[in-house]
């Protein structure tokens, strides 16, 4: 089945990050008036350093959020490089998010042990509330590279041990893990992500177009991509 994809163009950074909080927030609300609870999914890089820094600031019904995170690098704890650190330096540190309520990959444990944990972290979720991802300049998302991507992998989370982009080794959810979700959100900007929104447009199946909720994606892009 072909992916649902909404593309949503705004001018700056700026804008799309603005966008991503007020969705964010929407859905929270949402999922905690229907549910109870609001099931986040963290994307890693950089792209979400603002977007994460902006929710800081914003008051939220914080003891309802759950946070996991789509993929993580295989490195220390503290290390400076970790998606972890990044999200609780900008943002989970900052808000009164219970800390049992947060679940970081615990990838410094290696990527087959952290992967079977991270399964069964997730075990109780059948369906995330939001997904959140990035878009590697190569059309890999979370850490699922080109030529590397198990579509029909029925695994939870995947032990990545070559990853193109540094470090090599990391923890990755699968595609069919990353596609349980009734929302999926995807922050693309900088001019360097040009070839892989191409590809993606023109229908190539880079690792980004592999999932596939029911409700469809949308794209966040910066207009210099669009
Ligand atoms: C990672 C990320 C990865 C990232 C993209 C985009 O651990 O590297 O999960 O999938 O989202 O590579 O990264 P930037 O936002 O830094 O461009």
């Amino acid at each position: 089945m072909p992916q649902q994809r909404r593309w949503h163009v705004f001018d700056t950074p700026g804008s799309l990050a603005t966008a991503a909080v007020v969705a964010i927030l929407a859905a929270a609300r949402a999922a905690i008036a229907e549910r109870g609870a609001f099931h986040l999914v963290l994307a890693g890089g950089t792209t979400p350093k603002r977007i994460y820094e902006m929710l800081a600031a914003e008051p939220a019904d914080w003891q309802h959020w759950h946070i996991y995170f789509g993929d993580e690098r295989c490195l220390p704890a503290d290390h400076t490089e970790r998606n972890s650190r990044m999200a609780s330096a900008a943002w989970l540190s900052r808000v009164a998010i219970p800390p049992a309520q947060i679940f970081p990959i615990a990838a410094e444990r290696g990527p087959a042990v952290a992967a079977a944990e991270y399964a069964r972290t997730l075990a109780g979720i059948e369906l995330f509330d939001l997904v959140l991802l990035g878009l590697g300049e190569d059309g890999h998302t979370a850490s699922l590279f080109p030529g590397q991507v198990k579509v029909h992998a029925v695994q939870v989370a995947l032990a990545v041990f070559a990853a193109p982009k540094p470090p090599p080794m990391r923890v990755s959810l699968s595609v069919r893990r990353l596609g349980a979700a009734r929302q999926v959100i995807f922050l693309v900007t900088g001019a360097a992500k040009a070839a892989a929104v191409a590809a993606w447009r023109s229908g190539v199946a880079i690792p980004a177009a592999a999932i596939q909720p029911a409700a469809g994606v949308d794209i966040y892009l910066e207009a210099l991509l669009a």
